[in-house]
């Protein structure tokens, strides 16, 4: 179940919110500019093509590009097969948007299988959303923030993009993303 947790930027420790309510949650993200909502889940094969992902979230998919002018949709995922080749793949996908970045475009991402967490850094706290299957999450464009798939990810997901170029990461620097709890920690929290 998705799983909301704020703490100050500058205190890591101990979290001074941690909810599952999803109106809580809707209503600490839209203070941030961003939006959360949640879709039925529909029924997909084991590994679903982009196509048949697509096709089961049409209406809903349509609305949100017509919402936000979104031209591009795509789908990505990772299976984990436990293989060298499955490790590396997840490694790299990891680590891609692990340390703290902005980017130009908004990040909206709805995830149909499989879970990761967005971490927006803003007004001195830093907020976590641990989304799970069901969950649509938007990033607001120049927000600064971080995700993390965890060490074994598995996910189908639907990215939505305005352009091809709006979604590079701008990164900051910062090693803030290195004090907060990992994907892997919220996780047993979020079970
Ligand atoms: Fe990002």
């Amino acid at each position: 179940m998705t799983l909301l947790t704020v703490w100050d930027e500058n205190d890591a420790s101990a979290p001074e919110l941690q909810t599952r309510d999803a109106q809580v949650i809707t209503d600490v993200l839209s203070t941030l500019g961003a939006r959360f909502s949640r879709w039925e889940l529909k029924e997909l094969s084991a590994e679903p093509t982009q196509e048949e992902v697509l096709s089961a979230y049409r209406d809903e998919i349509d609305a949100v590009n017509a919402a936000q002018g979104y031209t591009l949709v795509d789908v990505v995922s990772i299976v984990d097969d436990n293989s060298p080749e499955y490790l590396e793949q997840a490694a790299t996908a990891r680590q891609k948007f692990l340390s703290e970045h902005r980017h130009d475009d908004d990040e909206d991402r709805f995830f149909a299988r499989g879970s990761g967490v967005f971490y927006l850094r803003a007004g001195g706290k830093v907020n976590a959303v641990f989304c799970e299957a069901g969950d649509l999450i938007s990033v607001p464009a120049n927000t600064t923030h971080w995700f993390d798939m965890g060490t074994r990810p598995e996910y189908v997901s639907v990215r939505f993009f305005h352009d091809d170029d709006g979604w590079i990461g701008n990164f900051t620097g910062s090693e803030i993303a290195k004090d907060f709890a990992t994907y892997d920690e919220l996780a047993s929290v979020s079970a």
